[in-house]
């Protein structure tokens, strides 16, 4: 609409004459018969089209709000289905993270319920710490508004922006607004908003503000209506409700869906997992445009400090060494240098060795309790899981754990089913963008006895499992439903299925060994009778003496390990 309104007045005036007479010529043009002589070519007017003015007067600010309404496809909520999908996991996300942050052993109840087909009505309570009341608004009412960003932690949410956007799908499908109900301590009162997104300003309406009587001593709740489709199977709400409970074995998760038996997971352990610390970036993985502005924004009095204060794994004498190879003063106040000199200092960081960043920041699901929920989840004759030791990308720790379960009543002439995680979220769409689905196809599974096409995943009764955890998970999109393909990240993941895949290879060999010396037995067993027979005939034997040689000689084939 802004398009055709006039602007200048008269410019909009004459381009449309010259478009509505191009569109007649248009016409004429393609009423005229085919193979007619072409007529007369008119020159075409100049077409005035916008002025530096015009488009000056046109040119403003877009809120965020405002963008990702638009491109609502970027955060997940391109189609009903994974609308439904995407709304209910950025509450779980935030409830899990909440949890953790706070030290509580997550309690998580979801429930779905079917208003119209097309339309549901959402509700995902946790016992986490809470959201103090004055937060609440901005926290569901704001986009790029949240407390992880930045903080470089291992974490599910990293954007500040997954609820607020769930919320604004809700409200542009169904007009509804998002209902919040938290409280912060027994002693605090539950306070219950209703809060729409004026995307235009990129913030918070809040219609609704009252203290309410909750039974929950501390947690939130977020309800939401939304238009969105529920679907059974791949990719639904209750593969990753499922898929999240195995990943978080800390947590008690209830579910109830719109149709079916509601899932009930009670936590696997007591144990909250080791609390992730918030680490500073690694300096070989800084970019010069953030170098530039840390260097800006620096408490360090000195060039040296702020090194030393801003980055993780550099002491006062990797601080001088940077200084040196640079050709600067480490007394140099930070701000005051050009930048030339921040380039200077850009390129002489990587010449100077600097420790790996710390890798215990990470924190992995674990060998026992990925066996435990593999063996809880998926009914399978093999398990087997393996954790890896953290590795960096880009200055990031991070950390790849893989598993799997094999045969049983998994079938068999499929392609594997892959279940991918990122900091223990299920990540259930764009699976080919994904760096932990290049790695598996990357894998030569054939030489672990599955059948495997040509640059396809395996075939054969297999889940198979992998976790990326980071305090950064490169996502390939702000809907973070891919892992980006940074070349440290898929060796280490190759290393883990490749570890799993010998494990498995070992057992599938054990197995088919044991099948053929099966069949080898059962030919010979064949045989002993008719050998009975014909030793009691040649030899003369009782009937009594025939049944002791066959009894002896399928004993003796019993205890035999043929080759
Ligand atoms: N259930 C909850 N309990 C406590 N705090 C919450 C809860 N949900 C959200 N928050 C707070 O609100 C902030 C914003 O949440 P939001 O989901 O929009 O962003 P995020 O989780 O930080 O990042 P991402 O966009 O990657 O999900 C969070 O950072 C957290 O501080
Ligand atoms: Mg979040």
């Amino acid at each position: 609409m802004d398009l055709f309104r006039p602007a200048g007045e008269a410019p909009v005036e004459r381009a449309g004459a010259a478009s509505a007479a191009a569109s007649t010529a248009a016409a004429a043009e393609a009423a005229e018969p085919a193979g007619a002589p072409a007529p007369p070519t008119r020159p075409t007017p100049m077409r005035r089209r916008e002025t530096a003015e015009t488009l000056g007067r046109r040119q403003r600010e877009i809120s965020v709000a405002e963008f990702f309404q638009k491109n609502r496809h970027l955060l997940g909520f391109d189609n009903p289905a994974k609308a439904l999908l995407t709304a209910t996991k950025e509450a779980v996300d935030n409830s899990l993270d909440a949890c953790e942050e706070a030290g509580i052993l997550p309690a998580i109840e979801i429930a779905i319920e079917e208003l119209a087909e097309d339309r549901f009505r959402l509700a995902i309570t946790d016992n986490g710490p809470g959201i103090v009341r004055g937060q609440i608004p901005r926290v569901f009412g704001k986009l790029l508004y949240g407390s992880k960003f930045h903080t470089m932690r291992q974490s599910r949410g990293q954007q500040g922006i997954g609820i607020s956007a769930a919320g604004m799908y809700a409200q542009l499908t169904t007009g509804q607004p998002v209902r919040i109900t938290s409280r912060t301590g027994k002693k605090k009162p539950a306070h219950f908003f209703e809060i729409q997104i004026d995307t235009a300003k990129n913030e918070p309406k809040v219609l609704t503000d009252r203290e309410v009587e909750w039974d929950h001593e501390h947690g939130t709740r977020v309800q939401m209506e939304l238009a969105g489709t529920y679907k059974k199977g791949r990719r639904s709400v209750d593969d990753y409700i499922m898929q999240t409970a195995l990943a978080n074995p800390h947590a008690t998760v209830h579910y109830a869906p719109p149709k079916g038996d509601p899932f009930e997971r009670d936590r696997l352990t007591q144990d909250l997992p080791r609390e992730p610390l918030a680490i500073k970036p690694h300096p070989y993985g800084v970019e010069l445009g953030v170098l530039i502005s840390m260097l800006g924004d620096t408490k360090g009095r000195t060039l040296k400090t702020a090194l030393q204060a801003d980055f993780s794994r550099v002491s006062a004498h990797v601080a001088e060494e940077i200084c040196r190879a640079a050709g600067l003063n480490p007394e140099a106040k930070p701000r005051s240098l050009g930048v030339q000199q921040i380039e200077a200092l850009f390129r002489a960081i990587p010449k100077v060795k600097v420790m790996a960043p710390p890798s215990n920041v990470i924190v992995p699901v674990g060998e026992a309790l990925i066996l435990e929920g593999l063996k809880q989840m998926v009914k399978a004759d093999f398990y087997t899981a393996t954790t890896r030791s953290p590795a960096v990308y880009r200055g990031n720790p991070f950390l790849v754990e893989a598993g799997l379960a094999y045969g049983g009543g998994l079938p068999a002439e499929e392609l594997v089913d892959l279940w991918r995680f990122a900091n223990r979220v299920p990540l259930q769409y764009q699976q080919s963008a994904c760096a932990i689905t290049r790695a598996a196809l990357s894998t030569d599974w054939r030489s672990y006895g599955l059948q495997q096409g040509k640059g396809a995943l395996p075939v054969g009764s297999m889940v198979l499992l992998v976790h990326v955890a980071s305090v950064w998970v490169p996502f390939t999109s702000e809907s973070k439903e891919a892992i980006a393909s940074y070349p440290e990240i898929i060796r280490e993941l190759r290393l883990g299925l490749q570890e799993c895949g010998r494990r498995l290879g070992a057992f599938v060999r054990h197995r088919q060994r044991l099948a053929e010396a099966e069949k080898k037995k059962s030919y010979i067993q064949a045989y002993i009778p008719h050998i009975g027979i014909a030793l009691r005939e040649i030899l003369g034997l009782s009937k009594k003496d025939e049944e002791k040689v066959v009894e002896v000689l399928t004993d003796t084939l019993e205890r035999t390990r043929l080759p």
